[in-house]
Order: C-alpha cells, then sequence, then structure tokens
C-alpha cells in the first residue's frame, strides 16, 4: 500500500512523488520510503500491542533492528485506543501531502463508509460507483471529485502520480487496503482488552466489569457493522489471491480468509485474526469468556439483532469453521454443535481437542 500523507517520525521523505510504502502480513507492518534513513517496523505483541523498530538504511556488517520508543508519540494515543498500536487515517493533503487535521477522519477500520477512505493515500483496483478519496492530491482535486465522483478512481496504473520502478510494487491495492484497516483496529481492540483484563483481574480478580466491552469487540471480530459494498471490489495485484490461499481451511475446503469483496469483504465474517498470537495469547479468562460469547451468537442462543446480519448460514458456517480449525475452543464448543451439523463434518472424524 502507499501512503502520501506527511506523518511519521521521516514524514519530510514523505510526499505524492515519494510516498510511504506499507507491507504487512498478520502480525507485522513494515514502512519503506525510498531514500529515507530508516525502516519502520511495528509488530503486534500479544502482551504490549503494538512494539516499534527501526533499521538503518545503510549497509552494514550486522543489521540491527532497533526499539525505537518515540513512534510510541503518535502510536500510543486515543486514536490507537490508548495502548500502543496502529494508526490508519484519511484526510485531505494539499500538494505536498500535508494533511488538513479538519477534513478526514483518524481512525479508519472496516466500519468506515468507502466515501470517507483514503484521503492521503494511492488506491489502484476497481471499485464500480462506489467513490472514495484515494488519489486525491490538493484542494482542487477533491474539489473536481465532488463534482465527478469517480475521479482517479479504479485506477491501475499509479506512473502518472511518480516513478513507480523505485518500489517493489507499482501498487496499492485496494484489497490490502481494506484488509490493513480491519485488522490494524482489531490488533488495537486485542490489545486493549488485554491490558484491561489484566488490570481487572489484578484489582478485582474478575472480568465482570469488561461485558460491555466484550461485547464490542465480538461485534467488530464479527463484522457486525462493517460499512456496506454496493459493487464488486478487485484488487491490482495479487494480493487477494495471496491472503486466501493461507488458510487454514477446514474439511468442505472453507477457510475465514474466503473472501466476498461483492457485498462484504469476507464470506464467512469473523476476523482471521482469531488464529494470531496476540488472540490465542489473550488472558485466559478473557479468552474463555470471548469463546463463550461467540459460540452464544453463532449458535443462536443470543439472537440480538446486531448479529442478524450475519444470516444464519454465516453463522453455522463459521461455527463449524473454526471447529475444524482451532485447537483452543473450550469444551463446551464441541458437544453442542452435533445436532445441526452438516453430514459432511462427523464429529468422529474431527481432531482431537484438547
Ligand atoms: C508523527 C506521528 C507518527 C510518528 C512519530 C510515527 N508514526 Fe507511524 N504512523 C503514523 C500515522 C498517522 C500512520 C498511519 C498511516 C498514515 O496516515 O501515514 C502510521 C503508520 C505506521 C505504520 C503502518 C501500520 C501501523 O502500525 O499503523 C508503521 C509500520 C509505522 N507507522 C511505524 C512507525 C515507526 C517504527 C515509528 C517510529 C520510528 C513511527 N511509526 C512513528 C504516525 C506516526
Amino acid at each position: 500500500m502507499l501512503v502520501f500523507a506527511k506523518t511519521s517520525l521521516q514524514r519530510e521523505r514523505i510526499s505524492p512523488q515519494n510516498p510511504r510504502a506499507l507491507f504487512f502480513n498478520d502480525e507485522t507492518y513494515v514502512g519503506f520510503i525510498p531514500g529515507a534513513p530508516l525502516l519502520e517496523i511495528a509488530v503486534s505483541d500479544p502482551k504490549l500491542g503494538g512494539v516499534f523498530y527501526t533499521l538503518e538504511q545503510k549497509e552494514m556488517r550486522t543489521p540491527r533492528v532497533s526499539r525505537n520508543d518515540q513512534c510510541l508519540e503518535c502510536h500510543a494515543s486515543a486514536k490507537t485506543m490508548g495502548v500502543p498500536g496502529d494508526l490508519v487515517r484519511s484526510f485531505e493533503t494539499d500538494e505536498a501531502g500535508v494533511i488538513d487535521l479538519a477534513s478526514g477522519i483518524s481512525q479508519v477500520n472496516h466500519r468506515t463508509l468507502l466515501t470517507d477512505r483514503w484521503g492521503g493515500w494511492f488506491v489502484t483496483g476497481k471499485h464500480g460507483d462506489q467513490a472514495h478519496r484515494g488519489n486525491l492530491i490538493g484542494k482542487e482535486a477533491f474539489e473536481h471529485q465532488l463534482k465527478e465522483p469517480s475521479f482517479l478512481g479504479n485506477i491501475t496504473d499509479l506512473s502518472r502520480f511518480f516513478d513507480t520502478s523505485r518500489y517493489p510494487r507499482d501498487s496499492s491495492d485496494i484489497v490490502a487496503l481494506m484488509l490493513f484497516e480491519h485488522q490494524a483496529h482489531m490488533h488495537n481492540f486485542l490489545a486493549r482488552l488485554t491490558y484491561e483484563a489484566t488490570i481487572a483481574q489484578e484489582q478485582y480478580g474478575h472480568l465482570n466489569y469488561l461485558k460491555t466491552k466484550i461485547s464490542s469487540f465480538l461485534k467488530y471480530l464479527l463484522f457486525s457493522e462493517e460499512a456496506p459494498l454496493n459493487a464488486p471490489i478487485e484488487g491490482s495485484s495479487g494480493f487477494a489471491q495471496d491472503f486466501t490461499r493461507r488458510g487454514p481451511k477446514d474439511r468442505q475446503g472453507r477457510s475465514l480468509r474466503d473472501l466476498d469483496l461483492h457485498s462484504r469483504l469476507f464470506k464467512y465474517p469473523c476476523s482471521y485474526l482469531v488464529y494470531s498470537e496476540a488472540f490465542e495469547k489473550l488472558p485466559a479468562k478473557l479468552k474463555h469468556q470471548i469463546y463463550k460469547r461467540l459460540h452464544e451468537v453463532l449458535s443462536g442462543e443470543d439472537a440480538s439483532p446486531e448479529y442478524a446480519r450475519l444470516g444464519e448460514a454465516s453463522k453455522k458456517a463459521i461455527l463449524e469453521i473454526l471447529a475444524d480449525t482451532k485447537k483452543d475452543l473450550p469444551d463446551f464448543w464441541n458437544g453442542s454443535q452435533t445436532p445441526n451439523r452438516s453430514p459432511v463434518i462427523e464429529p468422529s472424524s474431527k481432531p482431537s481437542i484438547p
């Protein structure tokens, strides 16, 4: 992904002619600015939340990745849920990439409407007639887009903006952007809950006061307030295929990474970060609570309207995928599932779940 909004420790190096490239997998984010002295790295740590490092961009006998706490000046604030974490924003910029802080949104995630996203970012790929703020540089471009909503949308070639040959990839894939936005907030949420549960456990010896927070987390985990798509989304780099291939798959070949990209991001909307270390290493009691609530929602025992959008078929599919692919489910997950199971999945042939 490519962002040209001037921010970070090396903001003077970033511009629409020299954007910052961001790469990520499920636990690590890397920022690369051609010509800048430092490579920027953020890692999701199950105890601490985001941990930040830099790597000097000059030839050395022993390259060193150094912990850098200066990054927390921005990466630990109300915008990251008050814990060390990830930032994703969308603001208008001028021709040089300087942000107009009065113009946008400082916490973008999967709930943010597409019309509000990607100010300060390049965006490549197809999205039909859904407007967004990507690829717009300077006041005139933003004004033009108000009259012509598809202005600079649905493009795959960024060479009109800058010299793409200096980057490992010449795209800023719309699918990668959308998954990044889901994931960054998810990481912050996991870190926030970890801190709160640790404190509550020490102070009160129980997590009863966290019920509302756990419910909000569940809604995010299950995409219940996801911004709707009203035209198909198509990436521009093969990212979607690589992402999906990573699985894990259940015995019917289904995976939480299967993308829909027509009316919503995922076919089975439950975050793939349930497989991440940050989730798996949540404080035990907290994780148990989350699984309990998750099971109530997916099994239909909790029929609250906020989860209605998921639909019965998706709930059942997610329940089954998790049963097949997660090793750390509590015992109650098994038994209560058997009655509605499709015949293809025989409980007797299930892998043993500790
Ligand atoms: C002046 C504020 C600021 C500072 C200081 C800062 N960042 Fe960021 N960083 C941002 C913003 C804002 C974003 C969101 C992307 C954007 O709008 O450019 C971001 C995004 C990132 C990302 C992409 C994923 C994520 O975690 O949000 C990485 C990686 C990153 N920064 C690393 C670092 C590192 C490493 C440092 C310290 C060397 C650092 N940043 C210091 C503001 C800052």
